[in-house]
């Protein structure tokens, strides 16, 4: 079947389109690098004739609050409105485990925004909400203040998922029925920050300490201790930070 990614020159996007040819699908990649605009619109009628699946793997630019707000709800309504007329019968999305739990992060506002327009759009769809991925903790840990040498982390657990990881189990949503519901995917060890951010540090030979700091925000948010983590079932990605760390030494 045509399966078209938008979003699929990226991180995961990248991935995913060579796994659907594996499995004898014609999966297209669309972005602006091959015209296809999903904020604009641009290119979405012609990309999508004779699609039956579309999974958007699209991110923001910018995540300055404003500007991924209005980058996630354009982008899923053209979307969801170029499916409707081509006929489309799933639309999977990936979105973030606990994105609903954090109101005061305007990039999972943005995300929860773009999760109630694919449900009450009326398109048959699938959610895979993931934890962090491992190659965003680079980023991550960027984004937390330090002073001097000391890294200060909020008090609270993180349970990242290789890329790698999301992509498996995204084929086989992509490839299976659509579920009208959210599911969650995370990686098979659950840290606490100020693990996780040590390890990395170390890894990258950065000489700096790491504090907990129940003052520290995450993206500017406040964390309680589970925010970012699964409540009940969710898949478990089978890559473990420490040997994929190692592996990108
Ligand atoms: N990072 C994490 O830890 C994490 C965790 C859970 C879920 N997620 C979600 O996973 C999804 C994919 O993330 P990623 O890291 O793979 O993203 P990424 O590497 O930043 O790739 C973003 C993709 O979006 C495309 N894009 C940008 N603007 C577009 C537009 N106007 N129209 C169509 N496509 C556009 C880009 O195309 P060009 O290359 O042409 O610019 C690129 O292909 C995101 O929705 C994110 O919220 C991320």
């Amino acid at each position: 079947m045509k399966i078209v990614v938008i979003g699929g020159s990226g991180l995961i996007g990248k991935k995913l389109v060579p796994r659907l040819h594996e499995r004898g699908h014609e999966a297209v990649a669309a972005s602006p690098s091959s015209g296809v605009n999903a904020v604009t619109g641009s290119g979405l009628p012609d990309v999508l004739v004779d699609a039956e699946v579309v999974v958007d793997v699209t991110n923001s630019p910018s995540f300055e609050d404003a500007a991924v707000l209005e980058f996630f709800e354009k982008s899923s309504r053209n979307l969801l409105a170029a499916e409707a007329d081509a006929g489309v019968g799933h639309h999977v999305a990936v979105s973030i485990v606990g994105a609903d739990r954090i109101p005061d992060s305007g990039y999972l506002r943005a995300k929860v925004a773009q999760e109630k327009l694919i449900q009450s759009a009326g398109i048959p769809y699938t959610i895979l909400r993931a934890t962090q991925f491992f190659e965003f903790i680079g980023r991550i840990t960027a984004q937390f203040p330090t002073d001097g040498q000391t890294v200060r982390v909020p008090p609270a657990l993180i349970q990242p998922v290789l890329s790698d990881d999301v992509v498996a189990v995204l084929v086989d949503v992509t490839l299976g029925a659509p579920v009208n519901g959210i599911i969650d995917l995370a990686g098979p060890e659950r840290f606490r920050f100020d693990e996780i951010i040590r390890q990395f540090l170390s890894a990258t030979q950065d000489k700096r300490q790491v504090v907990i700091d129940t003052h520290a925000r995450y993206f500017g948010a406040k964390l309680d201790e589970r925010s970012l983590v699964p409540r009940g079932n969710s898949h478990i990605g089978a890559t473990r930070f420490e040997g994929w760390l190692s592996q990108e030494d």
